[in-house]
């Protein structure tokens, strides 16, 4: 079976994604240049180095972002958020996401990361709907305080370039319908020093429905010129990314949910874009021989980050079952079991009862994976909005656990 694909036409993504950052004597920094220009999101939880690796066995030099880690936990010396900051030997662009809404901390983490070597890219997250932080001002609530966007997106430039790291910035279209901040927000991070901008095209209210609305991403490449805009929100499947680029404009494509269980979605991104047909949904006997490599390299994973725990590793493969297994007719009894894995051995006997053969559902690729719930209601601190112009750093520093943006 070969799906067909809208081969990509070479006019619509001629140009590749450049990030480069620039010291702070204006030579040039540490920089990537990918083609096709595909971004895998940060996700909490889930991007780390396994999964990198394992997406980019499936889709070499794209750009692969780390989770998201706090700045102030980085800067307190926190052990296990120091440990986040994992990239494999051959990871040759070492792309992480901080998150902050002080910008000395900010400027603080990024000296740590500099001075030590740890990245070759920091995306700033803007976007981050979580009750806990909107509601002391942070996350998704940053952006409707502009000169506070501003002082903290210019702190963490200031410091990247002392490095010569390339800094770029997330964010959402804004709150609600009635507090829409994108473009401000875009021209602003641009204006500060970020390299590129993603847009996540839905606001903080929407969560993760209803539908991701790409006319925004066409609207703030209209009105950031002179960096790159990234398009992210309901790609399920390359022909999506192929059909942002041409509906939006945007210089490249930010992929979340629809990769999970499915790395090799980065794979059919190359071929879409290339213009080749797209290669066949795997067998289930394919999909389990990545989930075993995965289940491996979780637990390597989690073995090698000093804590010895072979069992964290397989915990948190478990979520990724589900998402592997969707859309295959293997039945609630055999997902369950999935979903309660402790070690390699069961995920080993569990995959061997199943049988290879089985496809894909037509349409399987679609269904949705990850978060799926919204609209929301988004908390702002009492009287936020009337004072929009102070710059009080919001109390979101003891925050030691996100998800989302
Ligand atoms: C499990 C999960 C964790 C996420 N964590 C983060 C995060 O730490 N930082 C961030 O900017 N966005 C985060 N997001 C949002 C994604 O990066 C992306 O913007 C969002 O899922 C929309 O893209 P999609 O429709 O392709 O999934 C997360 C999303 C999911 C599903």
């Amino acid at each position: 079976m070969t799906q067909s694909v809208a081969a990509a036409s070479p006019a619509a993504v001629t140009r590749p994604l450049a990030l480069r950052g620039t010291h702070t004597d204006g030579s040039p920094g540490r920089g990537v240049e990918v083609w096709p220009p595909v971004v895998l999101a940060p996700m909490a939880g889930v991007t780390n180095a396994p999964f990198r690796s394992l997406c980019r066995s499936f889709g070499p030099g794209l750009i692969y972002v780390n989770e998201m880690i706090m700045a102030a936990a980085l800067v307190y010396g926190n052990t296990r958020t120091r440990s986040m900051v994992t990239f494999a030997p051959d990871e040759q662009f070492r792309s992480l996401q901080l998150y902050g809404s002080d910008p000395r901390t900010m400027e603080s983490a990024v000296d740590i990361l500099g001075r030590e070597n740890l990245v070759d890219h920091i995306d700033l997250n803007f976007g981050c709907p979580a009750a806990k932080v909107t509601r002391k001002g942070g996350g998704a609530a940053v952006p409707l305080k502009k000169n506070l966007l501003r002082e903290i997106v210019a702190s963490t430039v200031r410091a990247a370039s002392r490095y010569g790291i390339p800094v770029t910035c997330k964010f959402r279209m804004g709150v609600t319908d009635d507090l829409l901040t994108y473009l401000d927000t875009g021209a602003i991070c641009r204006d500060e020093g970020a390299v590129a901008i993603a847009l996540h095209a839905r606001t903080a209210e929407q969560h993760y429905a209803p539908s991701a609305r790409w006319e925004a991403i066409a609207a703030l490449k209209q009105h950031v010129q002179g960096i790159p805009v990234l398009g992210n929100g309901d790609i399920w499947t390359a022909s999506d990314a192929v059909r942002m680029v041409h509906e939006t404009g945007c210089d490249g494509v930010v992929i979340g949910r629809g990769c999970l269980g499915k790395p090799w979605l980065f794979r059919d991104l190359i071929d879409a874009f290339s213009g080749r047909a797209l290669q066949p949904a795997p067998l289930l006997g394919d999909v389990l021989d990545v989930m075993l490599r995965h289940a491996e390299s979780l637990m390597h994973h989690h073995q090698a980050n000093g804590r010895n725990d072979e069992g964290k590793g397989i915990r948190e493969f478990r979520k990724h079952c589900g998402w592997y297994l969707t859309g295959y007719p293997v039945g609630p009894e055999v997902r369950r079991r999935f979903a309660e894995v402790s070690t390699l051995d069961e995920v080993r006997q569990l995959a061997a009862t199943l049988d290879r053969t089985l496809r894909l559902v037509d349409g399987g690729e679609r269904l949705a994976r990850g978060h799926t719930n919204g609209p929301i209601k988004v908390m702002l601190p009492h009287g936020y909005l009337d004072h929009l112009d102070d710059l009080t750093v919001p109390d979101d520093a003891l925050v030691t656990t996100l998800s989302g943006g």
